[in-house]
């Protein structure tokens, strides 16, 4: 990547998606971090999410929020299947909104990836330390019982009769988010989960309806966007995030697959698509694409060409400013996403802003309890002082 330097640069510019606008181009990226309480959210997650707006995301994502229990991963996730989680999201909505940024929630239901054991406890089956806990296994489901996830439980074929409870979950999921002030709602439809191995050749082998050819297997995300659309207000941005490619050893879903998904979720109200890969079975991104840095954003420049006035977002491996501002005046997305990087730093955007845009961005998007002491701080460090020997 060649190393430009705007003046003002993209990633400070705001955007405009439906009725609302975001401060800047930054995005925090959906996180699960498996200490939920019973699908309650604690002060951890308050504390978590509030040091990203403070850092400068002008939107932040909660977590993938389950929209029904047995679509859980892990006995840490956070819920919201039911109306008791509306108030803590409300406090949370509202927290992120008092510090500045766009609150956003995600949708997800795990599907074929549901009950498994917390990430550092092993990411497998549940064992007997976690019945111990009252953490007891229950059935995944799946548009076919022939997933093979080595070393996770088996899931159940999805019944045809059974679709439409989980898109009403959805729908339901998507008035409480808009009743907790979420300003923008996030589908999960990536990673190897309900949506995703519905669509995927190598997840849905249930035929009928919403199996079979690439418009059967397409149908539940479809639907899914359309109940959502439905409940989640007009002047509301409705993002989806989908796995572009499959990346599997044996083929797959493939880009040309998602440019047409893409059209036809713009076509039932979807404003923006979150580019992400990989996920069907048991690995986490794509067997057979390079995890590099900025991987993903093919997809989000292939999405957005392919979709005039369709915008994208680019995630994955994103951590140096230069590269994520080339990303916007290169015109391959609209929104760009951070997850680890964020962990690590998340003052980031804050940060990115002085190396782009220099000294004077202390005064501009710091919060001046701190970009007041920054900003004299960096007046005396430069030019460094020529002290004369005695
Ligand atoms: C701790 C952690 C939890 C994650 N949880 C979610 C999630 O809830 N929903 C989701 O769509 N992606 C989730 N992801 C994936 C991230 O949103 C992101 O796509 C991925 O980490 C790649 O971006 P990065 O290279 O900036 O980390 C998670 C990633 C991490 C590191």
């Amino acid at each position: 990547m060649s190393r430009t330097q705007a003046a003002e640069p993209r990633l400070f510019q705001p955007f405009d998606v439906r009725g609302v606008q975001l401060k800047n181009r930054l995005v925090l990226a959906p996180m699960q971090m498996y200490v939920g309480r019973d699908g309650h959210l604690t002060d951890w997650h308050i504390q978590h999410l509030a040091k990203f707006a403070v850092g400068g995301f002008g939107t932040v994502f909660t977590e993938g929020l389950c929209v029904e229990e047995r679509g859980r991963n892990t006995y840490g996730d956070l819920g919201v299947w039911s109306d008791d989680f509306i108030p803590a999201l409300k406090h949370l909505a509202g927290t992120l909104r008092s510090l500045g940024s766009t609150p956003a929630a995600q949708l997800l239901h795990t599907g074929p990836k549901a009950c498994r054991q917390r990430p550092w406890e092993g990411y497998g089956m549940l064992e007997p330390e976690q019945f111990a806990k009252g953490e007891l296994p229950w059935t995944p489901i799946a548009p076919s019982a022939n997933l093979k996830n080595p070393g996770w439980l088996p899931p159940e074929l999805i019944d045809e009769t059974d679709i439409p409870a989980i898109i009403d979950a959805f729908a339901a999921a998507a008035t409480r988010c808009d009743k907790a002030g979420f300003d923008i709602l996030e589908i999960h439809g990536a990673h190897g989960y309900l949506i995703h191995s519905f669509y995927s050749p190598l997840g849905n082998d249930m035929g009928g309806a919403y199996g079979g050819d690439r418009a059967g297997r397409m149908r539940l995300a479809l639907e899914i966007a359309e109940a959502c659309r439905r409940a989640w207000p007009d002047h509301k941005p409705l993002f989806y995030r989908l796995s572009c490619v499959d990346g599997a050893e044996n083929g797959g879903w493939t880009l040309d697959d998602t440019v047409v998904l893409a059209a036809e979720l713009r076509r039932r109200g979807v404003d923006l698509i979150d580019c992400s890969s990989g996920g069907i079975g048991r690995f986490s991104t794509a067997q057979v694409n390079t995890r590099a840095p900025l991987f993903q954003v093919p997809y989000a420049e292939r999405v957005r060409h392919d979709n005039p006035g369709l915008p994208t977002m680019a995630v994955g491996l994103i951590t140096d400013p230069h590269d994520a501002e080339n990303i916007l005046a290169r015109g391959q997305a609209d929104l760009v996403m951070l997850a680890r990087e964020a962990l690590y730093n998340p003052h980031w955007p804050l940060q990115a802003a002085i190396t782009l845009g220099g000294q004077d961005f202390y005064n501009r998007v710091w919060p001046p309890q701190y970009g007041w002491w920054l900003y004299r701080r960096a007046q005396s460090q430069q030019p460094r002082l020529q002290i004369s020997p005695r």
